[in-house]
């Protein structure tokens, strides 16, 4: 099951990508922004990245309106790899090299067009493994060892 979030600057394509979801089969949720009032996007960046980082979601999409702040939310989150994607190839990209389980899309830049193209692309490809499991490996090493010792 995939978790959808967005704040009131990524509502209009949330909206957009869930009939697409629809129409494709895909389970999901949608953990709001539901209404057009301004809105934080830590607030619902959190509630998605959380449920992926404990295992409730295979994956996550947020929205806000450049997908910055979604994306700086959400890799706060230990086994969160969220990828801000720009068109069809850093979304396939996303998938194959990054194996991204969270896709962060921004609703004043993309149209919904292009949101669907690009989620489209995340969800049909697949993660190449080899050595970008490797680099993943070394990315979640980090996650464990950075504070602990003492590199920041
Ligand atoms: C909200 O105005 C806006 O700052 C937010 O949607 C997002 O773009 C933040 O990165």
């Amino acid at each position: 099951m995939l978790i959808i979030a967005s704040d009131h600057g990524g509502l209009e394509l949330k909206e957009a990508l869930k009939g697409y979801l629809h129409k494709r089969q895909v389970a999901f949720r949608d953990l709001g922004t539901n209404g057009s009032e301004s809105v934080d996007y830590p607030d619902f960046g959190e509630k998605v990245a959380q449920a992926v980082s404990l295992g409730q979601a295979e994956g996550g999409i947020l929205i806000c309106g450049t997908g910055i702040g979604m994306s700086i939310v959400a890799n706060k989150f230990p086994g969160v790899r969220a990828a801000l994607v720009h068109d069809e190839f850093t979304a396939r990209m996303a998938k194959e090299h990054n194996n991204a389980n969270v896709l962060v899309l921004g609703g004043r830049v993309d149209a919904s067009a292009q949101g669907v193209e690009m989620v489209a692309a995340w969800l049909d490809a697949e993660f190449s493994g080899g050595r970008h499991q490797r680099r993943l490996d070394k990315i979640a090493e980090l996650e464990k060892t950075i504070i602990c010792a003492g590199k920041i």
